[in-house]
This record gives C-alpha cells, structure tokens and sequence, in this order.
C-alpha cells in the first residue's frame, strides 16, 4: 500500500511540482510558495479513463459544429468574453478574489439560463442553500429549471450531474470540492487537480457546460486558480477595485475566441449590471483644464477604450527622484521619460514623476506611450491639453512614433465620444479609412507632438 504513495511539494500558485522544498518557485518566482502533499499514484484510482472504450478516427469534414451551437449568456458583456457566447461542454475558470462577484455573476448566469428553459445545477461548497437563496432575492426572480446543491464531494457530484444530466454547472468552488481516493486536504494542489480532471471528463463526456469558480488566494496553504489554468478550456478572471463599483471580467486563454477581450460591470443593489460603453464611463468625473491630463486610448481585444492619463511631476527634494506609476508598468514610464529627457529636451533628471491611470484600469499596451509622454510633458511644462484631444501611438527609443493597430477603429471611437481632435502617428495615414468629421494631427516624432501642446 505504502508503495503507491509518495511525498511531493507543489508550488500553491502556479502548481510547479518538486521532489524537494525549495524558498522560490522556479515557474512563477513566488516566494515561500512550496507545500508538501501526500500524492497516491494513478494505479490505486478505480475507474478513470482506462474503463473507456478507445476511439476511432472520425473524418474532420464529417465532424458537424455550428455557431449556433452557442448559447447565450443573457449577459452580454460576458458573451463578448467568452467568444461569443456558452459553448456546450466546455469547461470555463472563473477567478478572482474573493468578495469580488464571482457567485454573483454566476448566479445571475444561471437566472438567465434557467428563464430561457435551460437546466442548471448550481453546487455550492461554501454557502449553505439558505444563503444562496438569500442573495438570489436581491438579483430577481428564478425559475425552477434552477436546482441548488450544498456538496463537496467529488464522486457524490459526479453521481448526481450523471444522473440528472444538467445543461450548465456551476461548481463554487473548486478549493473546496475534494476526492477521497487523493487523501490531502480540500485546496490542496492534488485536489484541485484532480477535481477539475473529474470535472473535465465529466463536460466532455456528458456535454455539459461547467462553469468553475477559483479563488485567488494571498496566503495559507489553499492552491490557486493559476494551477488549473492549462487544464481548462476559458479562463476568466474577475478583477476590479473592491472599493470602487465597476468590475472587468478578463479572458486571459480562450480555446473558442479571442483573448484579452474584456466586460465591465458595475455592482449595484440588484447585482452586477453591464456597462455597455466603458469609455464613457471611465471618462466621467475629468477635470476640465488641467494640465497633466489627456485622454489616450487601449484595445483591449476587439474593443478601443478610452482612459484619462494623469501625470503629475514635480521639483524633487530627494537625491534619487521618487516616480510612481499606477495602472501602468513602471519600468516602461522611466523609459519613457528618459525619452523625452534626450529627445525632446525636456529635463526631467531632478523631477519626482506619479503616473495614474484614472479609474483604476490597467493598461499594458505600448499604445498609450504617447499619452504618458503628452501627460508628462504637459504636467512639466504647466499647459493644458484641451479636452476635445484625443492620443495614441507607440513611443521608440530615439523618439520616433511608431504605428500601432486598429488605428480605424480607435479614430471612429474618439469621433463617437465626441472629441475633435486625434493625436496619432503619420504611419498609420493610410491605415484611418474615414478620417472625415474629426481633426486629424499625424506626428512622426515625440518633439513635433509636444510641439503641438503649444498651439
Ligand atoms: P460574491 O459574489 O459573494 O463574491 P465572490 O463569490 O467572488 O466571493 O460578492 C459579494 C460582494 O458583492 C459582497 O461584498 C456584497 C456585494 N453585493 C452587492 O453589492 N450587491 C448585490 O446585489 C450582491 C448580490 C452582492
Ligand atoms: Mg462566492
């Protein structure tokens, strides 16, 4: 018996696997991250894939699949991330910290579903049905295609959703699903393993679409959600200020889409509700004539978003200037200011820099490098950009603006805001195909932008 067991340490975060404790994870660079687990090798498991009858070849022409196969979310901000909509048997990672929405989203998903005469299975290891009743009242009204399920044990889940055959399942969550057969305790890296496994053969086999909630976890011995990230079909994960009210579901792998598109939400009262133009919303609240501020705009999949970029530099009283960045990548705005300090002779040597993206949003694109050059420039020189200005365009080493995609669909979205002027580089002249109705300013170098600030 003995024999089939042995000892081994898995990274929590990203399930790296050693034979030997080790401080720092080699795959994900975690600290301190290494727990050890008891595995029982896969002989000892009864049933499994062994049982199954092997498969033969199928022609790929015969193989019939439709778009319409794809069911809609009733949410559509979430088809859009999911690529269009729920494809049956597919199994969808829902992560995120946690009080952030994910079992309201979920929840929501299910009402939707079951309304439109869908059978759902919601199973719950964490509320009892009571609660789950309770926070269903504030959402609205539910049919009884809903069923609720309070378990967390693997094999008596997979007996009920062979039986009842369910359309969606929801699975929250799965740190606390277990399997006896694995023998370590629910969270850890073998159960959650192995849990999503069962699950998995379970989408494929029955054609249910499971949905899988995973929390995001700072601390303790409880896995994350990144160590089932390659086992599943879509992951999503659910982001946002627990302070501020609006939420980003953001696919980060999709096997039926497009990644890095992303939907925004806003908690309300009654639950989540969709923000259908996040420009617009993320934009309220700008200061009017003020410097250092200046719209720039990001394509997060297949949508442009606009964002305010705020900069404020200042006089430094240290020997080393201080410079902070939110919502943006740190090392990518010292170079940027680096930049304008050879390029565009602005001295910004001695100078405290703080670079915000308003909002709260991240972006990572090097298409807002012009609008952090612009912000910073504006800030260092005290004039203001006027509110009508758009900008967009990737920033090189010698100052050059380089092209950056979509610049069609990024014009159209300044004009549909109302803006009438777009700052963005002469290389894409011949990539805008409707220029007309909005003012177009083509700058070749980061000196001729700054240049325009003036006028
Ligand atoms: P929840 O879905 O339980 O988070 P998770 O499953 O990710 O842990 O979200 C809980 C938070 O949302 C909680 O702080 C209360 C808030 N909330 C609202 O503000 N309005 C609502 O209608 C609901 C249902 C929850
Ligand atoms: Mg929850």
């Amino acid at each position: 018996m003995l024999k089939n067991k042995k000892t081994v340490f898995f990274c929590k975060e990203c399930g790296y696997e050693s034979s030997k404790w080790m401080g720092q994870c080699p795959g994900c660079k975690a600290w301190n991250s290494f727990t050890e687990e008891t595995v029982v090798q896969p002989k000892a498991h009864s049933g499994g894939s062994t049982l199954r009858p092997a498969q033969e070849p199928v022609i790929l022409n015969k193989v019939s699949f439709s778009e319409e196969m794809r069911r809609t979310s009733g949410i559509g901000e979430l088809d859009r991330v999911l690529g269009g909509g729920i494809v049956p048997g597919s199994l969808v990672l829902v992560g995120g910290d946690p009080g952030i929405g994910k079992s309201t989203l979920l929840l929501q998903v299910c009402r939707n579903l079951a309304a439109s005469d869908v059978s759902v299975l919601y199973i719950s290891g964490e509320e009892s049905v009571r609660q789950i009743r309770m926070r269903a009242d504030r959402i609205g009204t539910f049919t009884d295609r809903m069923e609720l399920l309070c378990e967390t044990n693997l094999q008596s889940i997979r007996g009920i959703i062979e039986k009842k055959k369910p359309q969606i399942v929801v699975i929250d969550s799965i740190q606390t699903m277990y399997d006896e057969e694995v023998g370590t305790a629910p969270g850890s890296v073998s159960q959650v393993r192995e849990s999503t496994n069962v699950l998995m053969q379970l989408a494929k086999g029955l054609g249910v679409m499971i949905f899988i909630v995973g929390h995001v976890t700072k601390e303790g011995n409880v896995a994350g959600p990144r160590v089932l990230e390659h086992m599943v079909d879509t992951v999503l994960y659910f982001e946002g200020d627990r302070y501020a009210s609006y939420r980003i579901l953001r696919s980060v792998k999709n096997r039926f889409g497009s990644t890095n598109e992303i939907g925004v939400f806003e908690m309300g009262n009654e639950g989540l509700s969709e923000v259908a133009n996040p420009s617009e919303y993320l934009l309220s609240g700008r200061p009017e004539n003020a410097s250092g501020s200046v719209v720039a705009c990001s394509m997060n999949g297949t949508r442009p978003i606009l964002v305010e970029i705020q900069a404020l530099v200042c006089q430094s009283n240290l020997g080393i200037p201080r410079r902070t960045t939110v919502g943006t990548d740190f090392n990518r705005v010292n170079l940027l200011m680096a930049v304008l300090e050879r390029k565009a002779g602005l001295a910004l040597g001695s100078s405290d820099a703080y670079v915000n993206i308003a909002g709260g949003m991240k972006m990572s694109e090097p298409a807002i490098d012009l609008g952090i050059c612009l912000a910073i420039a504006s800030s260092y020189r005290d004039i203001v950009i006027p509110d009508s200005v758009m900008v967009f365009g990737e920033v090189g080493l010698s100052g050059e603006i380089r092209a950056v995609g979509m610049a069609d669909q990024r014009v159209s979205e300044a004009r549909k805001l109302g803006f009438s002027t777009v700052i963005l580089p002469e290389v894409c002249r011949s990539s805008v195909k409707h220029p007309e109705g909005i003012r177009l300013e083509y700058v070749s170098h980061i000196r001729d932008a700054i240049r325009l600030l003036r006028n």
